[in-house]
């Protein structure tokens, strides 16, 4: 949970209530595992400060709120058996603890318990909120499937990276602040504005999530560090290092990236000598200063008043500086 967040209790309560009202069958026991281990938990609080901002009832965006977690928290269950993710929030994942096939199915079992958490809010807002998480979801979809295409294809252009991060990251970021708007009753053009909000914060978010892949600490990240690395992801990381390095660091890194089943440990060593190299860290953290940035921008549309400014301001600041 990030600090300095007002919504830390009812956030809590909302999500233990969840937690114990599921079923006591072994199809369940994953989905309580994953939510109980905790993590920042940014997407919720993001819709209760939306919502709070809006001038809305606080009541009324946390089913949505709730939701939001819990299908960040699915598309996390699947993402590591894609990614072939050993630790998730300093613990086993899902698919290691238990297996692949219950981490699906248990995985699948949340997308569907999203539904029913939206439609504990008021049905016009469920309604609303039903459409916009569909788009949303389709998306990060296709966004994870980029991801995947693309740890094969060796020419991804910065273009194609910003995209799929768009897709797989930005848009429930920005799904979950429009989400509060939609409870709070908000206008299109201000849901707009706070989508977009949204949208440039989940960029700079992936960016950072990229940096601390490669560059973080194991005990704060809670996952397994060098992991796009191992995978052959496409990140800004890479995708800058290529562009400024020369044309036998270039060969070698596409060398590296190019194999799967090499000694992980001197993988890992070597790419990161090579980002060194090339100043890789600092390049992306201005990356991601650079989105933070736009998105603060597109939060002077909204007209918040000062007090609620501040509360967004603090929330980017906290996400730019992270290392966990
Ligand atoms: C991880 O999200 C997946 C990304 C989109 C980068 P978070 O960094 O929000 O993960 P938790 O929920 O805090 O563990
Ligand atoms: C995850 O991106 C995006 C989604 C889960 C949709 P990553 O694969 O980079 O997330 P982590 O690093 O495993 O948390
Ligand atoms: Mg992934
Ligand atoms: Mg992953
Ligand atoms: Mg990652």
């Amino acid at each position: 949970m990030l600090q300095n967040s007002f919504f830390s209790q009812s956030l809590l309560n909302g999500l233990n209530q969840f937690i114990s009202s599921l079923p006591d069958k072994s199809l369940y026991k994953p989905v309580a595992y994953i939510l109980e281990i905790g993590g920042k938990r940014i997407r919720p609080q993001l819709c209760l400060m939306s919502c709070k901002a809006f001038n809305g009832k606080i009541e009324n965006a946390l089913p949505l709120a709730l939701a939001v977690e819990v299908f960040h928290n699915f598309s996390l269950v699947h993402d590591d058996i894609m990614d072939n993710a050993p630790l998730r929030r300093g613990m086993q994942t899902v698919h290691e603890k238990w297996n692949t096939n219950t981490a699906i199915l248990s995985g699948d079992a949340m997308l569907i318990l999203v539904y029913d958490l939206i439609n504990q809010a008021p049905q016009e807002i469920a309604y609303k909120a039903t459409k916009l998480i569909n788009q949303v979801s389709l998306e990060v979809c296709e966004g994870q499937m980029s991801d995947m295409d693309f740890e094969a294809i060796n020419n991804i252009s910065l273009f194609q990276y910003i995209e799929m991060i768009r897709q797989k990251t930005a848009v429930l970021l920005g799904g979950a602040l429009q989400l509060g708007a939609i409870a709070a009753n908000a206008n299109e053009n201000q849901q707009k504005a706070i989508y977009n909000f949204g949208l440039n914060l989940g960029l700079a978010f992936q960016l950072k999530d990229d940096l601390l892949d490669a560059f973080g600490e194991l005990s704060k990240v809670g996952k397994q560090i060098g992991g796009d690395i191992i995978a052959n992801k496409k990140t800004f990381l890479y995708i800058k290092a290529l562009e400024l390095a020369n044309e036998v660091d270039k060969a070698s890194l596409e060398n590296w990236f190019s194999q799967k089943t090499v000694n992980n440990t001197e993988k890992v060593n070597a790419v990161i000598n090579l980002f060194n190299k090339y100043n890789i860290k600092e390049i992306t953290q201005n990356e991601v200063d650079k989105y933070s940035k736009i998105a603060i921008e597109n939060l002077s549309i909204c007209n918040f008043n000062t007090d609620n400014n501040q509360l967004f301001n603090t929330l980017v600041n906290e996400l730019l500086f992270r290392n966990a």
